[in-house]
């Protein structure tokens, strides 16, 4: 398997409780390295184009509103195949569904407010990187 980035978001229901921490030494134990971070504020411009995919979506709205709410942490993280890596500690999208041992299951509040995000894919990692980080910005 190949060393491979994903992007991950702590959100603001996890930036609130001050799990920012906790998330991140969670992403570690699964084999991840932080090799960027920031922590940022987005604006609603910048959530709307983030989660543009899902404009049409019932909740899209919500979630805008949600992930503008507060300050979040954005990060690349790197790992043999990062990606699934990284969906697996996250555990499901509604907490309802994630396993034990998961971040989802250990610290989300709702479906909306799900503690993290992470890439679904190689090619929406790259894309969602770029969306936040120059090159220059990320140190493996
Ligand atoms: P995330 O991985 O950040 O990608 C889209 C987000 O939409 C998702 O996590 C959830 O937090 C949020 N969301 C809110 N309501 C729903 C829903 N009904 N189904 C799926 N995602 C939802």
């Amino acid at each position: 398997m190949a060393v491979t980035r994903t992007f991950s978001i702590i959100k603001p229901d996890a930036t609130r409780r001050n799990l920012t921490g906790a998330v991140t030494k969670m992403l570690e134990e699964a084999g991840l390295r932080v090799i960027a971070s920031k922590r940022v504020r987005m604006s609603r411009e910048q959530a709307e184009g983030f989660y543009g995919v899902h404009r049409e979506r019932p909740f899209f709205n919500d979630l805008v509103g949600f992930m503008v709410s507060g300050p979040v942490v954005v990060q690349v993280l790197e790992g043999e195949d990062a990606v699934a890596a990284n969906r697996r500690v996250m555990g499901a999208t509604n907490p309802e569904n994630a396993d034990e041992g998961t971040i989802r299951k250990a610290f989300a509040e709702s479906i909306e407010a799900n503690t993290v995000h992470g890439s679904d894919s190689e090619e929406n990692a790259a894309t969602e990187i770029a969306f936040f980080f120059s090159e220059d910005e990320i140190i493996g």
